[in-house]
């Protein structure tokens, strides 16, 4: 059977990506796919757990980088790895770009440590190696995301930073996509939501996994 579509979403937090997702897993629900919708950290039992404490416990950030990759391992092999054996879409909220990201981005972190754990937690038994096929980067000012956030829920170690932080963490998402420029996708999320869809399904009919009766149908709801 052929491997399955695994697509990432990436931005700083304020991005606006979460409003997009599900509306993507039902484009892709429509064209036929079946839809595994997960998030990192996160989307297993235990990764859940990790990302409970990765959120709110204080820690350095070498320990954040180990207990993301750590989630991360027990997801791909609990969950992306199987979806993606039985050829389905997965979409995942961030993946290992958000680790270079805000740990080594917005942490400062060295890349090297993070790549070579890249390597090691993403390649299984057989030596194959799992990364997204695509990964949508929602791109927004560091400014206008900290807006955003602003007056939402309490916010956690992450959204609690500094706008700087935050340009950091962008810079970072910038330097990986000129790092893999056929994978990434930048989407521009400093317009209106709708033209921010129209964005992302244009993106996905252009890569050729969504048929272009898609893109039509959202411009007549539009
Ligand atoms: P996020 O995806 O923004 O979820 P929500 O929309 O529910 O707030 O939250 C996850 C946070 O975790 C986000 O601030 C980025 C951070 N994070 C890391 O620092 N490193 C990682 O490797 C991952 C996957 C996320």
């Amino acid at each position: 059977m052929q491997r399955g579509l695994f697509i990432s979403i990436e931005g700083i937090d304020g991005a606006g990506k979460s409003s997009h997702i599900k509306a993507m897993a039902q484009a892709f629900e429509q064209a036929g796919h079946t839809v595994v919708l997960t998030r990192e950290p996160g989307g297993t039992a235990l990764a859940e757990k990790i990302r409970t404490l990765l959120l709110h416990d204080a820690m350095d950030p070498v320990s954040e980088t180990l207990l993301a990759f750590a989630a991360r391992r027990d997801h791909l092999r609990q969950t992306i790895i199987p979806a993606l054996s039985q050829g389905h879409t997965v979409i995942c909220d961030r993946f290992t770009d958000a680790t270079f990201a805000y740990q080594g981005g917005g942490r400062d972190l060295p890349w090297a440590p993070i790549a070579q754990l890249e390597q090691w937690v993403q390649t299984d038994g057989e030596g194959n190696f799992y990364e997204p096929d695509c990964t949508l980067f929602f791109d927004v000012p560091a400014a206008v995301a900290a807006q955003r956030l602003q007056g939402a829920r309490a916010p956690d170690r992450f959204e609690a930073q500094a706008v700087q932080f935050f340009e950091q963490v962008a810079r970072a998402y910038e330097q990986r996509q000129t790092d893999a420029p056929a994978r990434f996708v930048r989407i521009n999320s400093n317009v209106p939501m709708a033209q921010v869809f129209e964005q992302v399904l244009a993106a996905l009919v252009a890569r050729g996994y969504l048929p272009p009766s898609s893109a039509q149908a959202c411009e007549a709801t539009a």
